[in-house]
């Protein structure tokens, strides 16, 4: 009997816990003042760019089983909405922010800037460097006021065009080379960024880079069965570990007055729920919904290629073999908005964009000690109870 009522109240204690830990509820555009998103990266932020720049009358994204769940393919990679969607809801954008190189788009509210096989450096078939993102930026840029670019959102999420190409084109680079090509790749980050500010912007949302050795299409690629391929997280992990720190300096450097950011740990939200996946009901997170395979991981809305198709696609951490499912970007738009520290610090996308204009940050990037890739077997029942 004592046992029980033991038991009943670690319950409801863990009940209260649950409910009051939980970020997945989140407002529409509740008290969120009118400012604009601007996104820039590849195809995770895609608004279908892409389409106006590909010379394939009918790339995969515009086909179906892309937007299934909404029953509108649109130039996305995903079964419906992407990231950006979701956090455009949130700030009460109607009609999310469409891509810019539609013609005639209404940017009022912002615009993505993103375009599939973008890179941070190089020059990409069919695609725009994050570079030429900001020049592109820059040459419409009289839609806005500097006041509202300065009180606007820059989302940014980019990199793993450029390390899934150089691991294919030196498989065998060493640990010395492969620092120095990421510090290039930051280096140029770190360029784009200033160049941003340069602009007006001033505040950023930076989302470090996906565990890329985890990707589907990376698995299917590399043979590696139901491991991840080590080497491209360990990249990933190597270039997110300097997103953090860079990030401070800029909000510390006194040439950039009222520079303000947030870092979304989306490696570690994504580990997560590849290691438990369960926890997050995902029932698959090593093999994608749409595609052809081992993995299921290529050709998914290719006209030429017979892809399978699952038969739920929100049971799926991936849905094709390098994007997530709308449920995960759903569950990650909610994360970036209003979730706990440990996977978005220092502030929230919602703290970020009502903190103070022109006001110093009080408190920075730290490296996270609770991450899952860090914790100690011996800590393992805290993730147990881990709500994001
Ligand atoms: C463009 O969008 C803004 C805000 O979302 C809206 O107020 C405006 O009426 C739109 N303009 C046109 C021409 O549709
Ligand atoms: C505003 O943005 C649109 C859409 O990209 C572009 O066509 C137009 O030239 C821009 N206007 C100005 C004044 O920059
Ligand atoms: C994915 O994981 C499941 C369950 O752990 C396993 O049965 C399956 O073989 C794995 N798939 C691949 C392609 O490794």
């Amino acid at each position: 009997m004592a046992d029980n009522c033991n038991l009943v109240s670690i319950l409801g204690v863990l009940l209260i816990l649950t409910i009051f830990h939980n970020p997945i509820i989140v407002n529409a555009g509740e008290g969120v003042p009118n400012v604009a998103l601007f996104t820039f990266g590849d195809s995770y932020y895609d608004a279908g760019n892409k389409v106006y720049l590909s010379k394939d009358k009918n790339p995969p994204q515009v086909n179906w089983p892309y937007g299934k769940s909404r029953d509108d393919p649109n130039g996305k990679f995903s079964d419906g909405h992407i990231i950006p969607d979701f956090i455009a809801e949130f700030m009460a954008i109607p009609n999310g922010v469409p891509p810019a190189l539609k013609p005639d788009a209404n940017v009022t509210r912002g615009v993505s800037f993103a375009v599939t096989d973008a890179s941070i450096l190089g020059s990409p078939v069919e695609s725009m460097t994050l570079s030429q993102q900001v020049a592109k930026f820059e040459s419409i840029i009289s839609n806005w006021t500097s006041d509202y670019i300065k009180r606007s959102l820059f989302m940014i999420y980019i990199g793993t065009e450029d390390y899934l190409n150089y691991i294919q084109k030196h498989p065998d680079a060493d640990a010395t080379k492969q620092q120095a090509f990421v510090t290039s790749v930051i280096t140029q980050l770190n360029t784009d960024i200033k160049s941003l500010t340069n602009l007006g912007a001033r505040k950023f949302v930076v989302q470090l880079l996906a565990p890329l050795g985890c990707l589907p299409i990376v698995r299917q690629d590399y043979k590696t069965g139901n491991d991840c391929y080590e080497l491209l997280n360990d990249l990933a992990k190597q270039h997110n570990e300097k997103i953090g720190p860079m990030l401070n300096d800029f909000a510390n450097s006194p040439a950039i007055d009222g520079f303000q950011f947030t870092v979304f740990d989306f490696y570690d939200a994504i580990i997560r729920r590849t290691q438990r996946s369960l926890n997050y009901r995902f029932y698959v997170s090593n093999a994608s919904c749409c595609g052809v395979g081992t993995h299921n991981a290529y050709g998914c809305g290719k006209l030429n290629v017979h892809s399978k198709l699952c038969d739920y696609q929100r049971s799926y951490l991936f849905f094709d073999g390098r994007h997530n499912s709308e449920k995960a970007q759903e569950e990650m738009a909610n994360l970036l908005y209003a979730a706990d520290p440990n996977v978005i610090q220092p502030l929230t996308v919602r703290e970020l964009i009502v903190y103070p204009n022109g006001e110093k940050m009080r408190e920075f990037w730290v490296p996270n000690k609770f991450s899952a890739r860090r914790r100690l077997p011996s800590q393992d029942s805290y993730a147990r109870f881990s709500a994001y």
